[in-house]
């Protein structure tokens, strides 16, 4: 099918606002059982991947921190571990059902103070210029629209030396675990999806996204486009997943 506009819903080409709108629709869906998924999903090794972001972040009290995509708070809240109750941390994510989830959860860990939950696109964000040290996303930018707008909104938005960090699922190089991976990934996944959270579908076009997302070289092509510097990719279990990082000058 001819699509001019050339975005994905997983392996469906649609419109950019139609991409925008399943992408809410696929986490308001699961919001509720979104923490509970990960653990199936992944045998607990999102946590894992989570931690050794935060290991390479070496979060410090005194610096202020964008966490895009936040949802349910994991990074954030691993940030206020890491730093102190005083430390200056923003949630933002563009769906509502998930930072919902988010701030019951911030409140049940007593995390009140320093959580600031901001709803916005990270295209488009409403923040001010040149404010924040760090910039975290983790399994976020495959899922927004125009990858190369979000980018430059975290130029925008990080200090001068502020630092990028985006985890994201990757692609595994060796063909051997690659077809073990897609095995369980189209086969395994959405079935779970339909066990645990009664929606198949949302998890198939997580599996379907993941293929979609650029490959480490290419996604630091693009963020040096949009203006970082000093990028560079480390690849986690074998290439299930990435850590992207850059640097604004
Ligand atoms: C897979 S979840 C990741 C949540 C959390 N960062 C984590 O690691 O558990 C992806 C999140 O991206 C958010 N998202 C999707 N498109 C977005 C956009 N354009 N701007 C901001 N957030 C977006 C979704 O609402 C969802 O909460």
């Amino acid at each position: 099918m001819d699509n001019p506009e050339k975005e994905w819903f997983g392996e469906t080409p649609v419109t950019p606002d139609e991409k925008t709108k399943k992408v809410l629709g696929v986490f308001h869906n699961v919001a509720s059982k979104y923490d509970i998924m990960n653990d199936f999903m992944s045998g607990g090794l999102h946590r894992v991947w989570k931690d050794r972001l935060i290991r390479m972040i070496r979060p410090r009290k005194d610096y202020k921190y964008l966490d895009i995509a936040g949802g349910t708070g994991d990074i954030a809240f691993r940030i206020r571990k890491a730093t102190s109750p005083k430390t200056q941390i923003t949630v933002s994510d563009i769906n509502e059902s998930m930072l919902s989830v988010g701030r019951d959860r911030a409140f049940d860990r007593g995390y009140i103070d320093g959580l600031e939950w901001v709803t916005g696109n990270a295209e488009d964000l409403p923040l001010p210029d040149n404010s924040y040290d760090v910039y975290t996303i983790a399994f976020g930018l495959r899922n927004v629209t125009h990858i190369d707008n979000a980018l430059k909104e975290a130029v925008r938005i990080l200090k001068p030396g502020g630092r990028f960090f985006c985890l994201e699922f990757s692609h595994v190089k060796d063909p051997m675990l690659a077809k073990i991976y897609d095995t369980y990934s189209y086969n395994v996944i959405p079935k779970i999806g339909e066990l645990v959270a009664k929606d198949g579908d949302s998890y198939q076009y997580l599996v379907e996204s993941i293929r979609k997302f650029p490959k480490p070289l290419e996604l630091e092509e693009r963020m040096k486009d949009a203006g970082f510097v000093r990028t560079k990719s480390t690849p986690l279990t074998f290439g299930v997943v990435c850590i992207h990082e850059g640097t604004v000058e």
